[in-house]
């Protein structure tokens, strides 16, 4: 069986309201940057380029956070970011300022977003889904699936729990901290949702040991 499968995450937490979840990114984002500054500069920042390589046109940043994707945001390119926490987007407005980038930063929710159908040429989503509940898991990727053009592609960087018990084994160490900081799991299981939300799975690789996975995806039958 899986490890990503066997873990006991799910099982002893009580799920927070939406307002509580974005009030937890609220107070977090004065802090945001400086508690993921080791994880950003040791394994982030040479993974995030690659989700944009090969796109342009309408991008979507789901879950911007702060704008750490920011100055990777593809030249030429028409870039949305949301966040559901307003303490975010004025990080991410300090960000684009001081980038001094053309980004519509927009405060909206990610399972129900104001665009319209087959909007967006391509999406990314970075650290969003092991965010999201696993019962918010199918809505968000409907969602996402409903405003991407049909010839769109989608794209996510996620954790999961590795396959190697030493490294295992911490990752559950540090997981209930996680939780109560982020609201963040290691054991989404955001792939099994795919085709249900009328997307494919078109790849899936580890960028980072066996712990963060680069998932594309395109809308089915495109
Ligand atoms: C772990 S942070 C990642 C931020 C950024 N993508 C990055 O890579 O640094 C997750 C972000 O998703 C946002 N978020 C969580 N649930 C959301 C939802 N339902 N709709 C929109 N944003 C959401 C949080 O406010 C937070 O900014």
């Amino acid at each position: 069986m899986n490890s990503m499968e066997i873990h006991p995450d799910r099982s002893r937490r009580s799920t927070p309201s939406p307002a509580a979840k974005r009030q937890r990114y609220d107070r977090l984002a004065p802090f945001y940057d400086l508690l993921d500054l080791p994880f950003e500069h040791r394994r982030y920042r040479t993974l995030r380029p690659q989700l944009f390589e090969g796109i342009s046109g309408t991008i979507l940043d789901a879950g911007v956070g702060t704008g750490r994707n920011m100055p990777f945001y593809p030249e030429g390119s028409r870039v949305t970011g949301i966040d559901f926490s307003p303490a975010m987007i004025v990080r991410a407005n300090q960000r684009r300022a001081k980038l001094g980038k053309d980004i519509e930063l927009l405060e909206m929710n990610v399972l129900a977003t104001t665009f319209p159908d087959q909007h967006f040429d391509a999406i990314v989503a970075t650290f969003l889904f092991c965010v999201l509940d696993e019962d918010l898991q199918l809505p968000a990727l409907r969602e996402l699936s409903r405003i991407c053009k049909s010839t769109g592609v989608i794209r996510f960087l996620e954790y999961t729990y590795s396959n190697d018990s030493l490294r295992r084994f911490v990752m559950r160490l540090w997981a209930p901290w996680v939780r109560w900081i982020y609201g963040a799991g290691f054991d989404r299981q955001t792939e099994r949702y795919i085709p249900e939300a009328g997307l494919e799975l078109f790849e899936k690789r580890f960028v980072y040991r066996d712990t963060i996975k680069l998932i594309v995806t395109r809308p089915a039958g495109a």
